[in-house]
């Protein structure tokens, strides 16, 4: 093959051991960049969430698929020995392996990372867990935990109300995402010193790095208020960071306003920035002209005592347009703005299915279904996004193409247990 024709990842191979969200997220990624993926799975159960949140009976949930495209699965009973004895093979045929089970469930395994190391040098070894070490690395912990632990559900929600989880996953997924920058560094690493090593990213790590802006915060609030939030000027800052609504965490204010429908439409508002450059258009479109010069609203600073009475200004003139009205009176002017679009608009969004973000695939037994495809454009090598797999639908074949067996090795395989019961669960 001509190798201007190969994807980034090509010639990596990816032991995944991954479960659930944050680590399939990221090997789902290393797939989309043309890794090959070997998912391993516990003979008859598989990931736990193709079973959760199912849809349709009997069938992989789209839990499960819309984060397990572009991999192959292998059944594997990693307690049973022939199980661990085909498990040590794969480690020494792997580039990179991808885990994020429970504290210390692979050391359990067996296989610790000394062990890892010594079956294969050049070994890229990655994790996620809940906590770094300290007093709560043993602690399991899911999305909702993480976001809660890491800073942003103290920070999320109206200063009048309780913290709020967020809808991204930026617990699960977001440390998916820097595990996989991690991976790669570490392969570039490799290039150089021939040598692997353990990358380990910690999911309350991971969504404090998202938050940075409120840590950034709560070092400002000990130089007085921090004028951009709501509760300036006329409420009360306490020791730490508040949740500050829809204020925006950049030095533009922002606010979420009403726009025509709102009163049926939960959907129907709109972002707007009232960016200091394009203040005299925002003036004009709004019908106040005055504010151009008054002394209280004509510098950003002067503003910003008073910008709840700038966004009410402002949604009074929303109100009488749809969201995408706005955006296309303020997107000429240069106001950054953006309609706050549902789920079923961005399934719909043409121009997203034309970039290839939102992907169909077809399923052996779902028939087609959405996916998120990769938000990361590569210009040499565009992703391929493809269905995930059946549970251990390519045990014989990763046998044989991985593991170099013949037909009679792949049967004694079998005959030992290490891959669960044929068909039974490639079937379930
Ligand atoms: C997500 C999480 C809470 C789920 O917990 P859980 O469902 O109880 O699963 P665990 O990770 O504890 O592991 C399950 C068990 O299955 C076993 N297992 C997994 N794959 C296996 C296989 N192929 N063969 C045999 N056993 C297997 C593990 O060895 C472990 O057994 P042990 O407890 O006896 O050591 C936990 O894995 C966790 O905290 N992970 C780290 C943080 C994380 O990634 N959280 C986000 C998930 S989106």
């Amino acid at each position: 093959m001509d190798k201007r024709d190969m994807k980034a990842l090509e010639g990596v191979r990816v032991l995944d051991m991954t479960h659930v969200q944050s680590g399939p997220t990221c090997t789902q990624l290393l797939g989309w960049f043309g890794a090959d993926v070997i998912k391993v799975e516990r003979p008859g159960v598989g990931d736990a969430t193709r079973g959760q949140l199912r849809d349709l009976p009997g069938v992989d949930s789209l839990y499960f698929t819309m984060l397990n495209g572009n991999k192959r699965s292998i059944t594997l009973d990693t307690k049973n020995e022939a199980g661990k004895a085909l498990f040590k093979k794969l480690i020494e045929a792997c580039d990179v392996m991808v885990e994020n089970f429970a504290p210390g469930a692979i050391d359990r395994m067996g296989f610790p990372w000394e062990k890892i190391q010594e079956i294969n040098p050049r070994m890229i070894y990655a994790s996620v867990k809940g906590f770094g070490p300290g007093p709560y690395e043993d602690c399991k912990v899911y999305e909702n935990v993480a976001q809660c632990t890491g800073g942003s559900a103290s920070t999320t929600g109206f200063d009048d109300g309780p913290p709020l989880v967020t809808g991204a996953q930026i617990g699960d997924s977001g440390t998916g995402l820097h595990l996989a920058f991690g991976i790669v560094t570490a392969l570039f690493h490799r290039e150089k010193t021939g040598r692997g090593q353990r990358v380990t990213c910690a999911m309350q790590d991971s969504v404090l790095n998202l938050c940075r802006v409120k840590l950034r915060d709560q070092q400002r609030l000990a130089h007085g208020p921090l004028k951009e939030y709501p509760q300036y000027p006329h409420g009360e800052f306490g020791e730490a960071t508040p949740r500050s609504g829809n204020a925006s965490g950049g030095g533009q204010p922002g606010w979420i306003v009403k726009c025509k429908g709102w009163e049926t439409d939960p959907n129907a508002y709109i972002y707007v920035i009232t960016q200091a450059a394009v203040w005299p258009q925002i003036c004009d479109v709004i019908d106040r002209p005055e504010w151009k010069t008054d002394p209280d609203y004509a510098t950003p600073d002067a503003r910003l005592p008073h910008l709840a009475r700038i966004f009410e200004a402002i949604e009074a003139w929303t109100r009488t347009k749809t969201k995408f009205e706005v955006m296309d009176t303020l997107n000429p002017l240069n106001v950054p703005c953006g309609p706050i679009l549902s789920m079923k608009e961005l399934a719909e969004e043409p121009s997203l299915r034309a970039t290839g973000t939102v992907v169909e695939v077809d399923h052996p037994t779902r028939g087609k279904y959405l996916t998120v495809g990769n938000p990361v454009k590569l210009s040499a090598s565009p992703a391929d996004v493809q269905r995930s797999p059946l549970l251990g639908e390519h045990c014989d074949e990763i046998l044989k193409d991985v593991l170099g067996y013949g037909d009679d090795e792949v049967q004694d395989v079998w005959t030992s247990g290490a891959l669960g019961q044929p068909n039974v669960d490639a079937a379930e």
